[in-house]
């Protein structure tokens, strides 16, 4: 099978780990909606829970969490009707070709992996196995629907270059050309939005402090709130990219503010140069609430369905098992799995 040869599909995926914050919004979910509505592509879109229990999660929290993940996803655009909206355990097969990819995978493209180096931080021998093996399910998760396309923030940049070296050895291993090298997809201004705090940090739904982050339920007084706090400098705003050279604070504020008002960083500085943040935040604070609240109030009327959710997610498994078994059946026959 040559590439060409693959359909043109997207699968990407976020961590019921907390709550969704404007970084996973803007990275993704909104890149989401924009890639299902231009109809270029067959679009899958997945709460990952496997994913999320390779570091602790209480098991009630993570139901209610991959619920109202499931819960803004939808509020921000996608359709299950127009999309297959899933929760990863739901579909098995993700599971069983991780198994094939860890044995796969090698040792030391893991080791040199930095989300891994991040978390598990100096603690190695007390982070879980999960935690190492994480990247070879999540190429699990985009090639069992040999998705040929996969959206993400900047950070998930090296995953996706060892999903590619996973189906590259696969298909050199065995002979074939089973798997497609899928493409990331990182664009918009808003491909790494940083923590409000620290314009060094990515925001991060696991961040212990929540002024670092905006999340999608916050209502329009913390968002005010967070935006009048952020770490700024006491410069005025340039009016050309150049002049946010070494200002990470003031040139994460203006990245949201493009991508949310979806114009190019170029555009808002020629319209907000010469501002002092005093001026600009309250701006950008008011932007983001016209935004984000309209999300929010959808996300908390559909949670007070959870039956409906749970309904819609089965219905997603369902449709996505027609892609994912004979993709699993066929790696099987390739590996050597008598009965597959
Ligand atoms: N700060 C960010 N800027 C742009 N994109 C981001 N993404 C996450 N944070 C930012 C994108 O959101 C998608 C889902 O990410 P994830 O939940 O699977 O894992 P993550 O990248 O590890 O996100 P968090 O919020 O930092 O979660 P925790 O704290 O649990 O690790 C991805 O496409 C990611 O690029």
């Amino acid at each position: 099978m040559t590439e060409s040869q693959f359909t043109p599909r997207v699968f990407s995926g976020i961590q019921p780990s907390g709550g969704l914050t404007l970084g996973n919004y803007l990275g993704a979910i909104k890149r989401f909606v924009d890639m299902q509505n231009a109809g270029d592509f067959e679009t899958i879109y997945c709460m990952v829970d496997l994913h999320a229990i390779t570091v602790w999660q209480d098991p009630e929290k993570l139901r209610h969490n991959t619920r109202e993940l499931a819960a803004g996803f939808i509020a921000s655009g996608i359709s299950p009707e127009k999309s297959i909206l899933i929760n990863q355990s739901q579909v098995p097969e993700h599971a069983q070709l991780a198994w094939i990819f860890n044995c796969v995978a090698r040792m030391g493209w893991m080791g040199r992996m930095t989300q891994w180096k991040d978390k598990a931080g100096k603690n190695a021998e007390a982070a879980s196995l999960g935690l190492f093996g994480y990247p070879a399910l999540m190429a699990a998760d985009i090639l069992i629907y040999h998705a040929t396309h996969v959206p993400v923030g900047e950070d998930q940049k090296q995953h996706l270059e060892l999903t590619r070296d996973i189906a590259t050895k696969f298909n050199h291993d065995y002979g074939v050309d089973f798997f497609p090298l899928t493409e990331p997809v990182i664009e918009g201004a808003a491909t790494r939005v940083m923590s409000l705090r620290d314009g060094s940090k990515k925001m991060s739904k696991s961040d212990p402090s929540d002024a670092s982050r905006i999340n999608m339920t916050d209502d329009a007084d913390a968002i005010a709130k967070k935006i009048r706090k952020a770490k700024t400098d006491p410069d005025a705003l340039p009016s050309e990219v150049a002049g946010l050279k070494d200002r990470p604070e003031a040139r994460n504020l203006v990245n949201i503010y493009a991508a949310l008002s979806d114009q190019s960083v170029e555009d808002v500085l020629r319209e907000v140069g010469g501002q002092q943040f005093g001026t600009f935040k309250p701006a950008l604070a008011e932007l983001a609430v016209a935004k984000l609240a309209p999300i929010s109030t959808e996300m908390a009327r559909l949670m007070d369905d959870v039956g409906e959710i749970d309904k819609l997610l089965a219905k997603g498994a369902e449709q996505a098992r027609e892609i994912t078994a004979p993709i699993l059946k066929r790696t099987y026959e390739i590996v050597g799995m008598v009965g597959a």
